[in-house]
């Protein structure tokens, strides 16, 4: 099968293009280098466009029978600052691509969702019948496509899977791609940005939560894992399974204070940091209930919070050195 990856030049989207290769599928990778980068895209045909210019996109999608979605605007915080960027490139722009992707008669569809679609959700772990309440223009973003995939599933017959990530972080392991923000606000490479001595001290947004340690709990998976995720939901809607949305997370939630104790002890460095005010609308436990993924389409997560860190450290060696890794005045997807 020919899969077009919108996205693949970014973080998650660089990941899914490598670990489709491996289990066979050809690969186009569409991405207007926005946020992305070219250097991610080797051993891949990259198509340099937007997802709202339909007249580029359909030439593109004459060529392949599914699409992952992964091109998006991903910060919290500037979502709420500049909503309007937002709509635009989460919402208008993907609709775009969804009516070329109903012309072009492709019918199986896979997209990056998000926990940020269910806000502050009332109980831990969290389960896909949980009400999709998001706090944020970013997460209502999110949810408006997963309506619109359920409309054009009702109406057009796309089949689609609508996956709902926790916090990706790790790398590949052949040291070929990793994560790159710029700016960052993900906690992992600030925190090795911070013990490297090359970044500011790690800053730290509460340790008032009721939580064990008072620090922020949340679910990291592997981006490779997520990937093997997008693999699977490719195969399912493949072999004729049901449109569904799944959360993709391990069901085990770390602290902030825990992450970091893994950077120290993977790194063997301190990490500096600076004990700040909470974030408004941080929740205090963010943790997946994975069930439903296992269940329907046969993923778990396999790897572990030590082999994430192990490979986002050895990215970090690794990565070109300007990359620079700084920290964000906004909080992250
Ligand atoms: N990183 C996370 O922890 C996380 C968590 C939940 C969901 N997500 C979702 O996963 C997806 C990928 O996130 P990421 O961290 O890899 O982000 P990223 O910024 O690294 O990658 C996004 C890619 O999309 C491209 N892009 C953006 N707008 C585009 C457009 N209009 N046309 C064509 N290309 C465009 C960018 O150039 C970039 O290569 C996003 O949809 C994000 O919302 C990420």
């Amino acid at each position: 099968m020919a899969v077009l990856v919108t996205g693949g030049a970014g973080y998650i989207g660089s990941h899914a293009a490598r670990v489709l290769q491996r289990a066979g599928q050809k690969v186009l990778i569409y991405d207007n280098l926005s946020t992305g980068y070219e250097f991610l895209t080797q051993g891949f045909e990259l198509l340099r466009g937007d997802i709202g210019d339909r007249t580029r996109l359909m030439p593109a999608l004459k060529r392949v029978q599914a699409v992952m979605h992964f091109a998006a605007h991903c910060y919290v915080g500037e979502s709420v600052q500049n909503p309007r960027k937002y709509f635009s490139n989460n919402v208008e722009s993907p609709l775009a691509l969804l009516n070329a992707c109903v012309d072009a008669g492709i019918s199986r569809f896979v997209f990056s969702s998000t926990c940020a679609v269910y806000g502050v959700p009332a109980k831990v772990p969290i389960t896909e019948d949980t009400p999709r309440l998001p706090v944020n223009p970013y997460g209502v973003s999110k949810m408006f496509f997963e309506r619109a995939l359920e409309a054009y599933n009702q109406a057009y017959g796309l089949r689609y899977a609508s996956l709902r990530y926790f916090n990706a972080a790790g790398a590949d392991e052949s040291g070929e791609t990793g994560e790159c923000h710029d700016p960052e606000s993900h906690l992992i490479p600030l925190a090795l940005a911070a013990a490297a001595g090359a970044g500011p001290p790690l800053q730290i947004f509460g340790t008032d939560y009721p939580t064990p340690d008072g620090t922020c709990i949340r679910d990291y998976v592997h981006v490779n894992d997520l990937a093997e995720a997008h693999v699977k939901a490719l195969q399912h809607l493949d072999g004729g399974g049901d449109c569904l949305a799944a959360n993709l997370g391990t069901g085990d939630g770390y602290s902030v204070m825990e992450v970091v104790a893994m950077v120290e002890k993977i790194t063997g460095k301190k990490v500096p940091r600076q004990i700040v005010g909470r974030r408004p609308g941080d929740p205090p436990a963010l943790v997946a209930d994975p069930a439903l993924a296992h269940e329907r389409l046969q993923w778990n997560a396999r790897r572990s919070l030590s082999d994430i860190v192990s490979t986002a450290w050895q990215w970090w060696q690794r990565k070109p050195a300007n990359l620079s890794c700084q920290p964000s005045p906004v909080s992250n997807a």
